[in-house]
């Protein structure tokens, strides 16, 4: 069986979907590695490094995908690249399968069987293959970075001869993966930080990281929906919410908002009006700019200046540490490939939670609920 690693087509994705220490492990489940050239050039992964690990160099992207039997990339293929795979091979790779009803429709054209990292279930077992949660990390850990470099201010609190300099006031918004990796790389720099999600079990782990939890009274966790997520909440949840947010963020020199609802688009957290109450210099990372954006300003892949507020929609951030944002991705994608490989063959158990989870085409037809519906829309 032969696993293709093609190298990323768009121009700002600078993972590829194996490392050397992948493709060594991948070829110790009994299959064959084809890596594209220069596939991990942006990773800093040379062919020769794939080539001593084991993998083949193949130079022509049409001759890769010809030869496919299993696919592993960080975005899914083109259009174009779709219909040279020939039928029941399998592709993993991110796909949000309500959004990207086009590839979903060719997959399923060219009898793919399609796998998402976006759907594989938040298990304990299925902890290593968790893809979202490894590149929310590094989402986190770099939007402070990357915020703390272009403010005008320190982060800590300095004493210095020439008077003493206040911390950085920080507030993020969504306490998950990528709040929570926020608060912590904010607090090591030395800032204020404040916090705020809609599920109220994430207070205990926004204050053990020393930041203040700040929430709407709410009798009946209505912000908490399946499998631990959040829900769209009510409109006088969201009223509530939107005073308590201003408030705070009026006196923030750095916003993080990471909120998501799974198979919805972002919620909309900061209208424009609030952005006009934050002070010159003040800098949003608004994380959910791929869904549509926490901030009602935040245009996808661009930084927009208004009033002095700096509206940072950059999509990829993970992109932009590549190593470790490769490194993770492709051990997270081998985990996940190799549990469903036995004797070098793919065994498809439909019956496991995870394979099926992930699973959105399969044979021609649809597999996953909600994508089924949103192809229908
Ligand atoms: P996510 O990326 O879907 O959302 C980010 C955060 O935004 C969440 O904390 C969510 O509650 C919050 N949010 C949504 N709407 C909001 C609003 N209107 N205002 C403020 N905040 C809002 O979430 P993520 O980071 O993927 O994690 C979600 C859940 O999954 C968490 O409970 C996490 O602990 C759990 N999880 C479980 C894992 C496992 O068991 N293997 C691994 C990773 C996460």
């Amino acid at each position: 069986m032969n696993v293709i690693i093609p190298k990323e087509n768009l121009d700002n994705e600078t993972r590829v979907a194996a490392t050397p220490g992948t493709v060594k492990e991948l070829i110790k489940s009994g299959v064959n590695v084809l890596v594209e050239s220069h596939a991990g050039m942006s990773s800093h992964v040379s062919d020769k490094d794939y080539e001593n690990a084991g993998a083949t160099i193949l130079d022509s992207k049409t001759e890769l995908f010809a030869k496919a039997d299993i696919v592993l990339k960080v975005l899914p293929p083109t259009l174009d690249q779709i219909v040279l795979l020939r039928p029941k091979t399998a592709l993993v790779s991110f796909c949000q399968t309500t959004r990207d009803i086009e590839t979903v429709r060719a997959l399923k054209e060219q009898s793919v069987t399609g796998f998402s990292m976006h759907l594989i279930p938040r298990t304990t077992l299925a902890q290593k293959m968790d893809a979202l949660s490894s590149q929310a990390n590094i989402a986190g850990y770099k939007a402070v970075l990357m915020a703390a470099s272009r403010l005008g201010v320190y982060m800590p609190l300095l004493m210095t001869a020439a008077g003493t300099i206040r911390p950085a006031k920080v507030l993020v918004l969504g306490a998950g993966v990528a709040g929570l990796q926020a608060i912590a790389t904010a607090k090591r720099l030395g800032a204020q930080v404040e916090a705020f999600d809609v599920r109220p079990v994430v207070k205990e782990q926004v204050e053990s990281l020393g930041a203040k939890f700040i929430e709407v009274e709410s009798k009946n966790d209505e912000g908490v929906g399946d499998g631990g997520y959040a829900k769209e909440t009510s409109d006088d949840y969201k009223k509530r919410q939107q005073e308590l947010i201003h408030e705070h963020i009026s006196k923030s020199d750095v916003v993080i908002t990471t909120a998501l609802i799974p198979g919805r688009p972002a919620p909309l957290l900061i209208p424009t009006t609030m952005v006009e109450a934050m002070g010159p210099g003040s800098i949003i990372m608004d994380l959910a700019s791929e869904n549509g954006g926490n901030c009602e300003l935040t245009k996808k892949d661009e930084i927009i200046d208004h009033n002095g507020v700096t509206i940072d929609g950059t999509s990829n951030i993970p992109g932009s540490m590549p190593v470790h944002a490769s490194e993770l991705y492709a051990k997270n994608i081998t985990a996940f490939l190799t549990y469903m490989i036995k004797d070098g063959e793919l065994q498809l158990d439909l019956e496991d939670e995870i394979i099926s989870g992930a699973m959105y085409t399969h044979h021609g037809e649809i597999t996953n609920e909600p994508t089924e519906e949103a192809l229908k829309r």
